[in-house]
């Protein structure tokens, strides 16, 4: 037995409440701090509107205009946010998702402007996807059998990769969870002169009941009410995170996710504990939204719970944190 593991009792002397006894004193020992360094804000990109559009199941966040996008990531980053990671609303959506690899595609015209406009003083991270532009909100290419073609998908994750990269994005980060997505688009980025760009994969990503918000601000509803559960995790597994994690590392990833967060703080501090590169985790849409109704029921105090959660999130040991919450912190401590 250590001198820790002692019953209490046989430490008269000991008085950790001494520690606590005021906020300066509080602040010199926190063990954890969270910082406008730690976030990055996912913003959505809408194609052919000229006013942003609110989100009524994601108080706060809009779908934006180009315009609005640029002026919200420049004044995102004199906050001191250093990341934003972008989705796009097609105006127009087809079987197999091509405008996540038109040229001019609304998500490669918005890293353009965003290059343009903040350079290299932000990181530029792009979703690399396809649910946001197919007609079925598949997340790829689905057989007459009803079942998302893994191979065939990872073929066209690799041309949205390519068409990211080429229009600005410093890191893509691949959310479908097909295999071998993160190799296909690490060797397609390389022969396309991208060795640069950086891959941050949705390693181990859950068939989550968070994802509602976010399927609303994305205009994604999946086709005959089906879902993600023959390629996203079943969340009864935590081990089997560990399984994505290595295969993506191996295939080349230099970063990687647990999503959602809240619900996963076992698998985050399982990841942070197998692996050596950044560790990322997304506060989803649903972890938001929960948070903000409740608060405006007056039921809790929303910006103290934001922030009890976002805080426990890098306790487990995220590094990195998505969190649509990102612009508020950032304001408060700014
Ligand atoms: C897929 C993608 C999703 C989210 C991020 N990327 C939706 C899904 O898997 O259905 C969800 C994020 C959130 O809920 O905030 N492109």
């Amino acid at each position: 037995m250590t001198a820790h593991d002692a019953p209490l009792s046989s430490f008269p002397n000991s008085r950790p409440r001494r520690l606590r006894s005021t906020a300066a004193m509080r602040e010199l020992v926190a063990e954890t701090r969270l910082t406008a360094n730690d976030v990055i804000a996912p913003l959505f990109v809408r194609e052919g509107i000229s006013e942003p559009q609110p989100i009524p199941s994601l108080p706060g966040v809009v779908q934006h205009t180009r315009q609005s996008l640029r002026a919200e990531v420049r004044h995102l980053a004199s906050l001191g946010v250093r990341s934003v990671i972008l989705f796009g609303v097609p105006a127009a959506k087809d079987d197999i998702g091509s405008g996540a690899w038109d040229p001019d595609g609304i998500v490669q015209v918005a890293l353009r402007d965003l290059r343009e406009d903040v350079g290299d003083d932000i990181v530029l991270m792009a979703d690399c996807c396809l649910d946001e532009y197919t007609s079925h909100g598949h997340c790829g290419v689905v057989r007459s059998d009803g079942h998302v073609d893994n191979d065939a998908t990872i073929e066209l994750y690799a041309r949205a990769a390519v068409a990211q990269a080429n229009a600005g994005a410093h890191v893509v980060a691949p959310s479908g969870m097909m295999d071998g997505q993160v190799a296909a688009i690490r060797s397609a980025l390389d022969a396309s002169g991208c060795s640069e760009t950086a891959i941050l994969a949705y390693s181990a990503k859950y068939a989550s009941a968070l994802y509602g918000p976010f399927r609303d601000a994305v205009d994604v509803r999946i086709a005959g009410g089906g879902d993600r559960k023959g390629y996203q995790q079943d969340w009864r597994n935590a081990r089997e995170a560990l399984v994505e994690v290595a295969a993506d590392l191996a295939q080349g990833a230099d970063m990687v996710m647990v999503k959602p967060a809240v619900t996963y703080l076992d698998v985050i501090a399982a990841v942070r504990a197998a692996c050596n590169v950044p560790v990322a985790a997304y506060h989803v849409s649903g972890e938001y939204s929960m948070i903000k109704a409740a608060a405006s029921n007056g039921w809790i105090d929303g910006d103290a719970v934001a922030l009890e959660q976002l805080t426990a999130i890098k306790r487990a040991g995220a590094d990195l944190i998505l969190t649509y919450f990102a612009r508020d912190l950032a304001e408060r401590w700014s």
